[in-house]
């Protein structure tokens, strides 16, 4: 697999940023099932200000670029989504210093610093029905994909589109599982039997990226 450009980067973040703008009111809901309801809109609060001031953010690096999208979202987002995405993108950017082009070994390792740093912030293990029950495997998926030789040579079409699978069927497996963080932990055995808000959210966010991403390069260009 090639590089990431700058380009890139910026495209997966405004794709992100659209997704969740777009999926306030579903992710909410989600929320409103388990949870108190607020997700959806926590996250579109501090997304909307990331678009609003993205022409302003230090883009002399992808680390500079995410330590502002980090900054922004702990500063304007509640509750406990504000730290979680806020160390999220602040631990991604540092794993990514002062690079302005990433190696697919680069965006696993922002990945992975990502949910280290959401479990070092939230206290959460894997299972406690959390969206790093959707990131993490859908990481997985993508590191496996980086040294699979069926994935190669198309710029990383197919090894997105199947991290974005396994995390939407990730996140359907959430149903099955005790909230134990959250708001959501407040309902106990009654958070059985439907899915987690943030894990969902993950999958809905992959898929768009994956479109965004074949959108791009899945016309046959060379990798
Ligand atoms: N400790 C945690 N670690 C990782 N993810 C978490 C944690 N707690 C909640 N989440 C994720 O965040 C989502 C809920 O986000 P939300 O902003 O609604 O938080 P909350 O639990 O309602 O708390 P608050 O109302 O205080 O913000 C959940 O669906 C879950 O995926
Ligand atoms: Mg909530």
């Amino acid at each position: 697999m090639t590089k990431a450009s700058f380009d890139d980067v910026d495209l997966v973040l405004k794709t992100m940023t659209k997704t969740i703008v777009d999926n306030a009111v579903y992710f909410a809901q989600l929320d409103s099932i388990v949870g108190d309801g607020d997700f959806g809109y926590s996250l579109r609060n501090g997304f909307e200000v990331v678009l609003s001031d993205y022409d302003t953010f230090d883009r002399s690096s992808v680390g500079s670029l995410l330590k502002k999208v980090g900054l922004t979202m702990a500063a304007k987002v509640g509750g406990v989504s504000g730290p979680i995405w806020g160390t999220a993108f602040l631990r991604a950017g540092a794993a990514a210093g002062d690079r302005t082009d990433l190696a697919p070994e680069d965006v696993i390792a922002m990945l992975r610093a990502a949910a280290t740093g959401i479990m070092a912030r939230g206290g959460a293990s894997l299972g406690e029905k959390t969206l790093l029950d959707a990131l993490v495997p859908a990481t997985d998926s993508l590191e496996s994909a980086v040294g699979d030789p069926a994935l190669q040579g198309d710029h990383g079409v197919q090894a997105i589109q199947r991290a974005a699978d396994v995390a939407t069927k990730a996140a359907e497996d959430t149903k099955s599982m005790l909230a134990m963080r959250g708001r959501a932990a407040y309902t106990g055995e009654r958070s059985i039997g439907s899915v987690d808000a943030g894990a969902t959210a993950i999958g809905v966010i992959l898929q768009a990226i994956s479109a965004a991403w074949r959108e791009k390069y899945g016309k046959g260009e060379p990798a």
